[in-house]
């Protein structure tokens, strides 16, 4: 009598040696850096899905624009460090509308190694937009906004106070950008019928 057994182990072997079981099991996943790790266990289980399903290129470029920032914040919210920056901003201008070289260096720089946000950037982006095609563009506004604040800072140094000042604007762009895409109008209100006229 046939044993009922065989056909399939037959076919399995047929399959593995066919290279067609190799073909259908998922590639290993890519290793997470070990901050990344660390980072989204403090993350809520959707945001932490969302954050591991990036790709490894992007994985590691985040994390390389959070190293390249020393100040770690403990409590610190997104919006209070975009407030912080803003500050440093207004703090800028002033320097440069009043010649002082040394004030608009240091804040352009404080500005470039703004604080990490509590839990880093990625927790106060919307769900929707935590992929890869949506945060791609933050290498680019990062050089915006900072790569302009440290060639102002540099100007500066250089006492080229006119080329100083003409990084303002590469720098708002780049906030403006940012805005743009991920946050929109703040305080947009529940309770009108029409909230925002654009
Ligand atoms: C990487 C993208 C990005 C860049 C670059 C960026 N911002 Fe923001 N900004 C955001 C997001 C996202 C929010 C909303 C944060 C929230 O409400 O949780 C925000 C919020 C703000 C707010 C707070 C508004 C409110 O609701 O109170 C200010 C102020 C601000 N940004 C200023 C700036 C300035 C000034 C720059 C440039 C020097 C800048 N931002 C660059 C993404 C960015």
């Amino acid at each position: 009598m046939k044993n009922p057994l065989l056909t399939p182990l037959v076919l399995v072997a047929g399959l593995v040696s066919s290279g067609w079981v190799a073909a259908q099991t998922p590639p290993a996943a890519a290793p997470v850096p070990a901050e990344m790790q660390q980072m989204v266990k403090a993350f809520t289980p959707e945001m932490r899905q969302k954050v591991m399903a990036l790709s490894p290129e992007l994985k590691a470029t985040i994390m390389k624009l959070h190293a390249g920032h020393q100040r770690r914040a403990k409590e610190t919210t997104l919006r209070q460090v975009m407030h912080e920056i803003l500050s440093e901003y207004q703090n800028i201008a002033s320097a440069v509308a009043t010649d002082n070289a040394e004030q608009a260096a240091d804040a352009a720089r404080r500005l470039a190694n703004h604080r990490i946000p509590k839990g880093g950037l990625l927790p106060y982006f919307k769900l929707n937009q935590v992929n890869n095609e949506d945060l791609s563009v933050l290498p680019a506004m990062n050089t915006a906004v900072e790569g302009s604040a440290l060639k102002l800072a540099e100007a500066a140094d250089a006492g080229d106070m006119p080329r100083a000042a003409s990084y303002m604007s590469d720098i708002m762009t780049g906030c403006v950008a940012c805005h743009q895409k991920f946050r929109g109008v703040p305080g947009i209100s529940a309770n009108l019928m029409t909230p925002v006229s654009k």
